[in-house]
């Protein structure tokens, strides 16, 4: 595993002369980011040695290097869905290359849907802890030490400093930022009613079916995160509007300049 990692950093060293030592997944709800970016190589998930590629509609593959205000970033467009059927070692694979290449703030979007009854469609959820219900952890199996210890800590998975500041940004710019727990799960089903409820009992404020592996793996990998959710539809047992995915890529259109806002300006601040 290590070597496989080190030959995939190895190549994407070989095409790019600075490496940024900050990483963007771009999740529903930020694609647009790339386009704020400026002297951008693209890089396709089919060109890198051992990269997985992505299938599902609405994302498309490629590790863009380049700029984001004068901030040097790497953005995946397209991320690994557990329920594509990839295994959580190639869900995670992209955060072990970051990390070889010396990726140390990791920033992640997704779109979720909504238990907490203040949520409205939406909104935009700071992220501030998890709740894996992913039937794996990453980092099950032989532990490299050269990559993180055995038994990591997630007391912090998500970096209390970057939750502030993005408080204060969207504070500014008169966003309703809400905070939450995110609850993982693998799809691609999306909840009965029961079981948004259920999620809401147990303490989560949104779920989705993402992000958690990645943060995870970018935790052991001592990198800090910040993450943040679209609410782009709502569920609970009293609840009978039913999600399809065309509604969540709507309503993540409509939210995408509020998370870009934040996003791009936190960037900026804090790395
Ligand atoms: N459930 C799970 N994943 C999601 C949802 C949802 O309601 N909305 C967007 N992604």
């Amino acid at each position: 595993m290590l070597q496989i990692i080190k030959e995939t950093a190895d190549y994407l060293r070989g095409r790019i002369d600075e490496i940024p030592s900050t990483a963007i997944i771009l999740g529903t709800g930020l694609g647009d980011l790339v386009d704020h970016m400026t002297d951008k190589t693209y890089i396709p998930y089919s060109e890198i040695p051992n990269f997985p590629i992505s299938t599902v509609e609405g994302h498309s593959g490629n590790l863009i290097f380049g700029k984001l205000g004068d901030k040097k970033v790497i953005a995946m467009q397209g991320r690994f869905h557990y329920y594509e059927g990839y295994d959580m070692k190639q869900v995670t694979f992209p955060v072990r290359v970051f990390q070889a290449l010396g990726v140390k703030t990791l920033f992640v979007s997704n779109a979720a849907g909504g238990m907490n009854k203040e949520f409205k469609v939406g909104d935009v959820m700071t992220i501030t802890d998890h709740i894996n219900l992913f039937p794996e952890n990453p980092l099950r199996g032989r532990n490299y030490n050269e990559l993180g210890t055995r038994f990591p800590a997630m007391t912090e998975a998500y970096d209390k400093n970057l939750i502030r500041m993005a408080d204060e940004i969207a504070a500014e710019k008169g966003i309703r930022l809400m905070h939450g727990v995110y609850v993982g799960v693998t799809g691609p089903t999306f909840e009965t009613p029961a079981e948004y409820e259920f999620f809401r009992v147990i303490g989560g404020d949104a779920v989705g079916m993402s992000t958690v592996p990645e943060v995870i793996v970018a935790n052991h990998a001592g990198m800090r995160v910040y993450g943040i959710s679209v609410i782009t539809d709502l569920g609970g047992k009293d609840i009978t509007e039913v999600p399809t995915h065309e509604e969540v890529q709507k309503a993540a259109g409509i939210a995408q300049p509020k998370c870009l806002e934040i996003m791009k300006e936190l960037i900026n601040r804090a790395v």
